[in-house]
């Protein structure tokens, strides 16, 4: 983007060239915007004023000959054209120092090259801006900006599919965390049906989620969507106490600590939708990622401890039976003997 990086001997160069009556402008050869700039601001700064004194001051702002928008300091008065009704000058209280720019809707600003020209008793000069529309991330040309369009941009395709996976990722680890119970810890006889239609529920909404996040249409849509994503993942907490209570009937202190873990997932998960959804452009998908990524991690280390803690049951029975079980060898013994000593 040009900058008013304007080399002072070329100004001074200049100044000479046109002699004191001249103003002289930090030249900036063009500005761009894109669909998320609802307003645009095209430079306008003399940099030479004496007056320091906007009554002795007139600006007008043009494109293709037509004035567009002036400001008669003498009278403090205002003209704009009709096809510019938002156009005003930047700051009025700058004007003094010199900055002219004009600041309008991005909707009523046709690209092009605009001039500026301010006037300062008999000093005068003109200054020109190419006012430049660009595409920006992942918008193809015929995705192109409609200037009233606040942010045409779709959320990059890349990490919008990276989403999608790690959220049926974790969906799946959730029913094989079941799966495990199921088929692993056959002396858990508790009602495991809650759980499961909680993970039937939630693998609903992350359908649902996905189906409206990746849809190519609307920004809209995908902004619904990847809260669809993010929110329902409150549930996922829920279900993993309750995976927890089912096996380890007291929710351990690793337990715990994966609950905390998935718990700061969501939070980093919840805290990148609230940037994705507040921002334009929405660059801020890799924070969602990451969270999505803490939560798919805490799923997966939750199923491994499942696998294994049922493992340990099945071998040992259930911890409480274990421990059962040789009071009772005990007990028969101690039966035994005294059946003995009776016999
Ligand atoms: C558009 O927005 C960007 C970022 O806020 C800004 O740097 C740029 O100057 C804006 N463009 C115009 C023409 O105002
Ligand atoms: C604006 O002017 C520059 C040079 O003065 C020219 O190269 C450019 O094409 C013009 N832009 C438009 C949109 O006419």
């Amino acid at each position: 983007m040009g900058l008013p990086a304007a080399c002072p001997l070329l100004l001074l160069l200049g100044a000479l060239r046109y002699g004191s009556a001249q103003l002289v402008f930090s030249t900036v050869d063009f500005v761009e915007r894109d669909a998320c700039n609802t307003t645009v601001v095209l430079p306008c700064h003399v940099i030479n004023l004496k007056e320091h004194n906007d009554s002795n001051m007139f600006v007008s702002w043009k494109k293709q000959g037509r004035v567009l928008f002036s400001f008669n300091g003498a009278e403090q008065r205002i003209y704009r054209h009709e096809m510019v009704p938002s156009a005003n000058l930047l700051s009025q209280q700058d004007l003094s120092k010199g900055i002219a720019s004009l600041k309008l809707k991005s909707s009523e600003a046709e690209d092009g090259n605009y001039s500026c020209e301010v006037t300062e008793l008999n000093r005068e000069g003109e200054t020109k801006v190419d006012l430049r529309t660009v595409t920006v991330g992942s918008c193809g040309e015929e995705n192109a900006p409609t200037p009233d369009n606040e942010c045409g941009r779709q959320f990059d395709f890349m990490e919008s599919v990276v989403i999608s996976v790690l959220l049926f990722l974790i969906v799946i680890i959730y029913w094989a965390q079941l799966g495990v119970i199921a088929l692993k810890c056959e002396t858990v006889h508790k009602n495991k049906t809650y759980v499961a239609v909680g993970c039937a529920i939630f693998t609903v909404l992350a359908v649902i989620a996905v189906v409206l996040f990746v849809q190519g249409g609307n920004i809209t849509i995908s902004k619904v969507g990847l809260g669809f994503v993010v929110l329902p993942a409150v549930i996922l907490m829920v279900l993993q106490y309750y995976i927890f209570k089912i096996v380890l009937v007291d929710v351990t202190r690793k337990g715990y600590v994966l609950i905390g873990l998935q718990f700061f997932g969501f939070i980093i998960a919840l805290v990148g939708f609230a940037l994705c959804i507040s921002a334009c452009p929405p660059e801020l998908l890799s924070v969602v990622i990451a969270g999505l990524a803490v939560m798919a991690v805490e799923d997966l280390l939750a199923l491994l401890y499942m696998y294994t803690s049922c493992s340990r049951m099945k071998d040992h029975q259930t911890p409480r039976k274990a421990v059962e079980e040789p009071l009772n060898a005990i007990k028969t013994e101690t039966e035994s003997t005294a059946e003995m000593s009776d016999g």
